[in-house]
C-alpha cells in the first residue's frame, strides 16, 4: 500500500489547470484537473525532461509539452504524439478534506 502525500489544496486546481509539485523523495509530479477529475503524472517529459506542468492541457485529456509538442494521455500517461515515445508514470491520487494527496510511488505506466 502506498503512502500518500499532501501536495496542494483542491482550490489550487481549477478545472483545466495543471500544477507542478515535488514529492518528499524529490519526484517531480504534475497534478491536474481534467473535467473535474484530479489526477497526477510524472512532470518530466520523456522526450527531454521539460516540465509537463508548463505546457497545455487539451480538452481531450492530452497534456502537451510546449518544448517540442509531444502529447501524453493524462489518464494513462501514454505517449500520444511524437517526439515522445515513452509514457509518463502515473500516480494514484486521493482527495480528502479539500486537499490533494498523491501516492509516493508510481502506480503504473502504459505504452499504448
Ligand atoms: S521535451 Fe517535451 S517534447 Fe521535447
Amino acid at each position: 500500500m502506498s503512502a500518500f502525500e499532501d501536495v496542494a489544496a483542491v482550490t489550487d486546481l481549477p478545472e483545466g489547470e495543471m500544477l507542478g509539485v515535488t514529492l518528499s523523495d524529490g519526484a517531480p509530479v504534475c497534478v491536474f484537473n481534467h473535467n473535474g477529475t484530479i489526477g497526477a503524472v510524472g512532470n518530466l517529459c520523456t522526450h527531454a525532461d521539460f516540465y509537463i506542468s508548463d505546457g497545455v492541457m487539451h480538452k481531450d485529456g492530452t497534456l502537451e509539452c510546449v518544448w517540442h509538442g509531444a502529447r501524453f494521455d493524462c489518464r494513462t500517461g501514454a505517449a500520444k504524439r511524437f517526439p515522445a515515445q515513452k509514457p509518463l508514470p502515473v500516480y494514484a491520487v486521493q482527495v480528502e478534506n479539500d486537499r490533494v494527496l498523491v501516492a509516493k510511488a508510481e502506480q503504473s505506466t502504459q505504452s499504448t
